[in-house]
């Protein structure tokens, strides 16, 4: 089966560019439509955060109207950007996602459950894990443990090496390696808010960020780089998954390209 993962869309309100300059709502269109027509089509999309960029209910409500473009079902995470009561109301039909509290929820997507951690803080940037949310997803966990399961965070759980990311990561995370590590059905952490693609080997499985279809993150691995972000490359992630094989990930660039070549 294949999944895709949309994140860090960051959709202003309608006639807004993202920082006054990126057009993020036709970037999302063009994302929506390469998803819609890839052969074979994949299954269902995954969007781990930032849908909007202020949180408003006017930027959800426009992320939706191109989201809701997507030919298969979507199951969505907020971040750090997004309100999570605007959020629950932006997404009442989705009847996954629980009535209060963190928006953790574990949906049956095929032969992969998705399992996804809602570990941002209201009013702030940066995530943390609770003893409140390390219950649920033991139990989440503990109750299908044969099932091949992708877990979705907004933050990814590790330190990318770029410090002004860094000082927004998620904070408290040695609990979730741990309990990660007891549940190797867990086939890959999927993770957006960095705006770069990283791999870590986490918990006894992958933690795995995905591009932003709406700008990259540059890379200034030193610690007293100043914040700066480029108009591309910009994507999202495809991951096949069958069950001998496991699991693959692809990431999908979405800017003009020359080609094709000939390939020989
Ligand atoms: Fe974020």
């Amino acid at each position: 089966m294949l999944i895709a993962q949309l994140s860090d869309i960051h959709i202003r309100p309608k006639g807004r560019l993202y920082k006054d300059l990126i057009d993020s709502a036709q970037r999302l269109r063009r994302a929506v439509a390469h998803i819609n027509a890839l052969q074979p089509r994949p299954e269902w999309v995954l969007l781990t955060g930032d849908l909007g960029d202020e949180g408003h209910m006017d930027e959800l409500l426009h992320a939706r109207e191109i989201l809701d473009g997507l030919a298969m079902p979507l199951l969505a995470l907020p971040g750090n950007h997004d309100d999570r009561e605007q959020f629950r109301h932006c997404f009442a039909d989705h009847a996954h996602l629980p009535r209060q509290g963190p928006l953790h929820f574990a949906v049956d997507a095929g032969a992969m459950r998705i399992v996804a951690l809602d570990a941002t803080v209201p009013g702030q940037h940066h995530g943390q894990i609770r003893g409140e949310d390390l219950a649920w997803l033991g139990a989440t966990l503990q109750a299908r443990p044969q099932q091949p399961t992708l877990l979705l965070m907004h933050h990814p759980p590790f330190v990318s090496g770029i410090g002004y990311l860094d000082a927004y990561r998620c904070f408290d995370t040695e609990g979730l390696e741990y309990l990660v590590r007891q549940h190797p059905q867990v086939q890959a952490l999927l993770c957006g808010h960095v705006h770069r693609v990283m791999l870590r080997r986490w918990g006894g499985t992958l933690a795995f960020s995905a591009p932003s279809t709406a700008t990259e993150i540059d890379l200034r691995l030193y610690p007293q780089a100043r914040p700066a972000s480029h108009a591309g490359p910009t994507g999202y992630a495809l991951h096949r998954w069958d069950s001998a094989q496991g699991l693959v990930s692809h990431v999908v660039n979405l800017d003009e390209q020359d080609g094709p070549y000939p390939f020989f």
